[in-house]
């Protein structure tokens, strides 16, 4: 069964080449001493309607890449352009009306941390709404109990404080604070991987709701590949700041090219290795480089069993290899 979403054709966010380092200071005068490439050059459009997912592992920069979209950092290098029906607008600037701002949203992993424990949930979910002077009390008030209930909570938590929520509740009022704010796109960071297992599956359930009623956009972050797959249209794969290889979700799993995605599937529980595949042994082994010292070459060859010396000395550049399918790897050049 499948979760995904049909889409359209509609470009909605065009994300060109996009860098985030962070400058990594010493001394008692704070010399910069060298970069955090956490995102190191990402290009990839967004579809109005579709769950794009981005997988990797822990410190691959999906995170960052988030925050970029939804224009919480202005990116080092590169453009992220929002594509509206008002217009064409770079979020990457920083200098964006807010009311364009809010029309890209972000969901994090930890609600607790992302709410602030001072204010009522009341307090929390006006906030937002208030900024944007779109409706009187009453109205906001109104439209905020509707939202509460849509998500199975009722008026009496506006007056609860996160700490008196559980996780699920929490990520439910995270969500309609997202969602008051009417958006277009929705980064979700992990939005489940806090929670009990028997919440996850109703915050995803209610995430897909909300997708199919306003057609939203999702930008889909997990650590979870299987998970990703069920939701998503495309995946994207990243590591070290850059993507490794990106197609529609069934291709991807049926047809996975670079030896990375390989590995992250093989290490799924009832993944089949494709027919034929015989030889040098494809298992993840050893830990990712630091970012701030990334191999030269291919990024992934220190852990890859096909790099050769033309991988140590060339970057490799993305192929495209038909449907929509792209890789990054010098095996699938002509
Ligand atoms: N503000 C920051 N300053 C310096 N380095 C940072 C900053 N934010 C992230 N990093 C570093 O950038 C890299 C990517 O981090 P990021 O949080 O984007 O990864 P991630 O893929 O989301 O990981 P995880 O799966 O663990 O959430 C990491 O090495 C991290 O330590
Ligand atoms: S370019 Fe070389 S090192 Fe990189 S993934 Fe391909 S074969 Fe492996
Ligand atoms: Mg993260």
């Amino acid at each position: 069964m499948s979760l995904q979403n049909e889409v359209g054709t509609k470009e909605i966010m065009k994300i060109e080449n996009v860098k985030m380092h962070f400058p990594v200071r010493k001394g008692i005068f704070r010399q910069v001493v060298g970069y955090v490439k956490a995102v190191d050059g990402v290009s990839l459009t967004l579809t109005k309607g579709e769950t794009f997912g981005i997988v990797g592992e822990s410190g691959s920069g999906k995170t960052t890449l988030g925050r970029v979209i939804v224009g919480l950092y202005q990116p080092t290098g590169g453009k992220v352009w929002y594509v509206s029906d008002t217009g064409k607008y770079d979020i990457s600037s920083g200098k964006i009306p807010l009311r364009v701002r809010q029309k890209i949203q972000m969901i994090f992993q930890d609600p607790l941390s992302s709410l602030d424990p001072r204010f009522t949930v009341e307090k929390a979910l006006r906030e937002g709404l208030e900024i944007s002077k779109e409706y009187n009390k009453k109205e906001m008030r109104e439209y905020l109990l509707r939202l509460l209930k849509e998500v199975g909570l009722s008026q009496d938590y506006f007056g609860r404080y996160p700490h008196e929520l559980s996780g699920g509740q929490r990520q439910r009022i995270s969500v309609i604070r997202a969602m008051s704010m009417k958006p277009e796109v929705v980064v979700l960071d992990e939005p489940t991987s806090a929670l009990d297992v028997s919440v996850q599956a109703q915050t995803v359930n209610l995430l897909q709701d909300f997708q199919e009623k306003f057609n939203l956009t999702y930008v889909f972050i997990t650590h979870d590949i299987s998970l990703a797959k069920y939701l998503s249209n495309r995946i994207a794969v990243m590591y070290l700041g850059r993507i490794m290889e990106m197609a529609e979700s069934e291709e991807l799993f049926s047809n996975p090219l670079h030896p990375y995605t390989r590995a992250l599937l093989e290490s799924l529980p009832r993944f089949e290795a494709r027919k034929g595949e015989k030889g040098k042994k494809k298992t993840l082994i050893g830990e990712v480089p630091s970012p701030i010292n990334i191999p030269s070459g291919c990024r992934f060859r220190t852990r890859c069993p096909y790099a050769t010396e033309k991988c140590e000395k060339v970057e490799p550049k993305l192929i495209d290899v038909g449907n929509g399918h792209k890789v990054v790897c010098h095996l699938y050049e002509k």
